[in-house]
């Protein structure tokens, strides 16, 4: 049997953090408002001229550094991001010539806060199936770009950045001891798409528009979603949350991780948490947690990690991964 184990990961932040005191200056706001509702602190915004394929780089370049792998070994790029550089060509494909690959293939994911958990699914299937042996797959945004700076209800909320890991195809006989990714969970349904969406695009406005949620609402479906997304992980693998070294949830709201881990009956020791410190980066902020989880020594090999998120759509998703 063919899987995908993960061999390296990396992350970048762009340098200039908006603490919480700078937003009151921005909206009317307060730091209690945020930290009460959220639990974010600050956020890291890209610099003018910074775009979501550089921060992706970064990313990428580190990643590869983790792993010691060459970038002329990835046959498959997929990144996942819903602000790309440009309507086209995919963020993808400009990360993999500055990368200096010219074959195999390069292409973007759009699940929003989802998406890294969908372009891993791509990438873990095209490896499952033989087609490729090495995969880079990214999550990176800037979100920043499309917030309304004047909406204090979103705009506190977000933050930019990019992460990554790179999938190597591995031969084994007993995949659920093996480490690797054990399996993926994705699910969609549109009849929500109008509570978290961007009022704008090429096709219906021909602008770029801007975030807009409704906020309870989204937070309303999130714990039930997620949460059954990573029951729907554990039961395919024979396994139950206290098996859970590591949960690593889409970094939406601190209200919404406790939240799951009450339900879960999964302690918030076993949870990483990043989004008092780089707020929402929606496809970002699962590879973001990965990587400073796993550089600084608290996933290890062989532990068992979920990762799970949730955004704009509704999708949802989940993956189990032998780390
Ligand atoms: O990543 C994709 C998925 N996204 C999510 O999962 C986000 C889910 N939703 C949430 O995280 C929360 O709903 C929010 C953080 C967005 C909002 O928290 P909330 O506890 O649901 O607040 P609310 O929207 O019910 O607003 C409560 C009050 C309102 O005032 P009134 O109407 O009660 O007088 C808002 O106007 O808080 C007010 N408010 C603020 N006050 C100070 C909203 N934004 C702010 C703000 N500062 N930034």
């Amino acid at each position: 049997m063919i899987r995908s184990q993960i061999v390296g990961c990396g992350a970048y932040l762009p340098k200039r953090i908006i603490t919480n005191d700078e937003m009151t200056r921005i909206v009317d706001t307060t730091d209690e408002w945020i930290v009460a509702r959220t639990g974010i602190r600050q956020r890291h915004i890209a610099a003018d001229g910074e775009f979501t394929s550089d921060l992706a780089i970064e990313a990428a370049e580190r990643t590869l550094a983790s792993a010691g792998v060459e970038a002329n070994e990835i046959d498959l790029i997929v990144l996942a991001t819903a602000t790309p550089d440009n309507t086209f060509p995919a963020t993808a494909v400009k990360v993999q010539a500055r990368l200096g690959i010219t074959r195999g293939a390069a292409f973007d994911v759009q699940a929003v806060c989802s998406g890294f958990v969908y372009a891993l699914a791509v990438a873990d299937n095209f490896i499952r199936c033989g087609q490729v042996g090495t995969a880079l797959v990214i999550g990176a945004e800037t979100f920043s770009r499309i917030l309304d700076w004047k909406d204090r209800s979103t705009c506190v909320l977000f933050g930019d950045g990019a992460g990554a890991v790179l999938l190597r195809a591995v031969e084994t006989d007993v995949p659920n001891g093996a480490r690797c990714v054990l399996s993926t969970h994705l699910h969609s349904d549109g009849r929500q798409h109008d509570l978290l969406f961007v009022d704008g695009g090429p096709s219906s406005t021909q602008t770029v528009g801007q975030l807009r949620m409704s906020g309870r609402d989204v937070f309303r479906h999130a714990v039930g979603l997620l949460s059954g997304a990573v029951d729907e992980a554990l039961a395919a693998n024979g396994l139950s949350a206290d098996d859970i070294d590591w949960l690593v949830p889409h970094q939406a709201n601190k209200r919404i991780i406790d939240a799951m881990a009450r339900k879960l009956k999964v302690s918030t020791d076993k949870m990483i948490c990043t989004i008092d410190r780089h707020a929402n980066t929606s496809a970002a902020s699962i590879p973001l947690a990965l990587a400073e989880a796993a550089g600084d020594g608290r996933i290890r090999p062989g532990q068992l990690v979920v990762i799970e998120g949730m955004g704009g759509g509704f999708t949802w998703a989940s993956a189990a991964i032998r780390w």
